[in-house]
């Protein structure tokens, strides 16, 4: 197989083929895999969730890694890593580049509460190895542990500064690696972290199946039957579907402008076909196989199915923080079992957070011209002080805020957007063409149907439904909840302050967009001109490996 090739962008490429879909894997493998997931599934009823998850999967997941694929791809023959110049390049209109800056709003937003979320892995792998939780044994207590360290000022299991200290570390190593570009930061950290990833996770899944029947009596085979035994009790209630649909674009990372950067570093002798299903298949495996493997067989074991349904509805990460910890409790060398978790957890989380980072930073460089350091360190400044807000006002919702609009609804507007330029202003054949050069296998043609009717259809029905039957009833607070459902006494405030502030990203990055298109010249109508594609595989100033 060959090496990736390596377009001209400014000393950006991946150094290999097996690099690259590593390091894509790396980005869509992440906390949504392990925490979100069996979340989730548990709460959605198990057997009952599968169903319109593999659906989505398969209408939804697939056509829009490809779609995203190619769209990064033909932007990076324009040097365009962000979406703003890759709408631009598919669509001669001047709104193309406007739509284009949900594509900067939503990474940095969530790489803004995702690293304040990798930050609780870091302490609870911190906790685990010095065995800070031990004695704490019922889900009671557990819970006040985790309350304690979420809510700042409750002083009663950690100080002050822990969960600052935490996310300092998080976001500092993120944008550390994300300094240090493409192939020697991003591309090394996939090439390390994710084999350890998978190792640490195949090991919990077998440990966790030799847990004894727990106190229910219950084995950790049930918790698997509970999931992979079809349910259709619940196929019609949207609510599942929506869920379903919202857990496929999180966890395969579409929606959010990130593999696409990630594409634009390939030129069109690159096959994207095989590489995106490759991608996908990772990423399904890592969620279905290893991620339905431990956090639910392990509480069911502990507390039953309807009690496992129970925990993982109290909370969305209270399966992973809550009983897991009580898990690794009860096992001989508990602690490098739980370490092994949130350590796993951890690296599954910052090989997405360096992904979130990665369209800015190619906004700035290439179309402002400054140095990657620079922006790097100023995209964590300004993740830094968002994320402060998050964790100050974690008790009103504010995280979930974010993660509902930007991390959530704002990625089915984002795909609905991609699909509608590709497969229709784009045209199918020449979508349909874009996909398959330098690729090393040929789609089923039943995916061009897929991808021109099926997924724009689906999409649409899922925003309306969407909209109507959740987005109102929050943006309203009806019922005095938001996002983060009930919003304690004289929250209403933060929860608008969240929402503002949003609204205030997305007018800055707008006023950034047309700042740049005049700076460059840019004509919308003209379209930008091609980079030269330099001699096989070497970017200037750069040799092959
Ligand atoms: N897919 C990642 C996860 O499962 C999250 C992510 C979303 C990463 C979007 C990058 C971009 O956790």
């Amino acid at each position: 197989m060959a090496t990736a090739e390596v377009k001209s962008n400014p000393n950006e490429a991946w150094g290999s083929r097996i690099g690259l879909i590593l390091a894509m894997a790396g980005n869509a493998v992440g906390l949504g895999n392990f925490l979100r997931f069996p979340g989730q599934a548990a709460a959605n009823g198990g057997g009952s969730f599968m169903i319109p998850y593999f659906i989505a999967f398969i209408l939804l997941g697939i056509p829009l890694m490809w779609i995203e694929w190619a769209i990064g791809r033909n932007g990076g023959r324009y040097r365009k890593g962000h979406l703003p110049g890759m709408f631009a390049a598919i669509w001669k209109h001047p709104a193309a580049k406007y739509l284009g800056a949900i594509g900067l709003l939503i990474p940095l937003v969530v790489l803004s509460y995702y690293t304040v979320l990798m930050s609780w892995t870091l302490a609870w792998t911190w906790f685990s190895i010095t065995g800070d939780y031990w004695g704490l044994t019922t889900q009671e207590q557990m819970s006040a542990y985790l309350t304690s360290y979420q809510v700042i000022g409750d002083g009663s299991s950690h100080d002050f500064w822990v969960p600052f200290l935490f996310f300092f570390l998080s976001l500092g190593s993120t944008i550390w690696i994300l300094s240090r570009g493409i192939e020697s930061g991003i591309e090394k950290l996939a090439k390390i972290g994710m084999p350890i990833l998978f190792l640490f996770a195949v090991i919990l899944a077998v440990r966790v199946m030799f847990l004894g029947s727990g106190e229910n009596g219950v084995s950790p085979v049930a918790g698997l039957q509970f999931i992979y035994q079809p349910d259709f009790s619940r196929m019609d209630d949207p609510k599942v579907w929506l869920a379903a649909a919202g857990q496929i674009f999180f966890t395969l990372s579409v929606g959010m402008g990130t593999l696409q950067t990630y594409a634009s570093y390939l030129s069109k002798k690159d096959d994207i076909a095989l590489s995106g299903i490759a991608t996908a298949s990772t990423n399904e495996t890592a969620e279905v196989v290893l991620g339905g493997s431990i956090a639910i067989p392990a509480a069911v074991a502990f507390f039953g199915v309807a009690g496992a349904m129970q925990v993982a509805q109290s909370g969305s990460f209270n399966l992973g923080f809550v009983s897991m910890p009580l898990v690794f409790q009860s096992m001989p060398f508990g602690q490098v079992f739980g370490a092994m978790w949130f350590g796993l957890l951890f690296f599954a989380g910052i090989t997405s957070s360096v992904a979130m980072a990665t369209p800015i930073v190619a906004f700035y460089r290439e179309e402002f011209g400054y140095k990657r350091e620079t922006v790097s360190w100023v995209v964590g400044l300004v993740a830094l002080c968002f994320g402060l807000l998050s964790i100050f006002w974690f008790e009103y919702g504010f995280l979930w805020e974010w993660d509902y609009w930007a991390g959530t609804f704002g990625l089915a507007v984002v795909a609905f957007i991609e699909v509608v330029l590709f497969m229709w202003v784009f045209k199918p054949e020449n979508a349909w063409h874009s996909i398959h050069q330098g690729a090393d296998i040929r789609i089923p043609s039943i995916y061009k149907f897929i991808m021109t009717y099926v997924t724009p259809l689906y999409l649409g029905i899922i925003l309306v439904w969407w909209g109507a039957t959740e987005a109102l009833p929050f943006l309203r607070l009806e019922g005095g909840k938001g996002a983060g459902g009930q919003i304690p006494e004289g929250g209403e405030i933060y929860v608008h302050a969240s929402r503002l502030l949003l609204l205030a990203i997305l007018a800055f990055f707008l006023v950034m967009i047309r700042i740049a298109w005049k700076r460059n010249g840019y004509d919308d109508r003209v379209g930008f001109r091609e980079v030269e594609d330099t001699p096989l595989g070497v970017a200037p100033g750069k040799e092959m490996v």
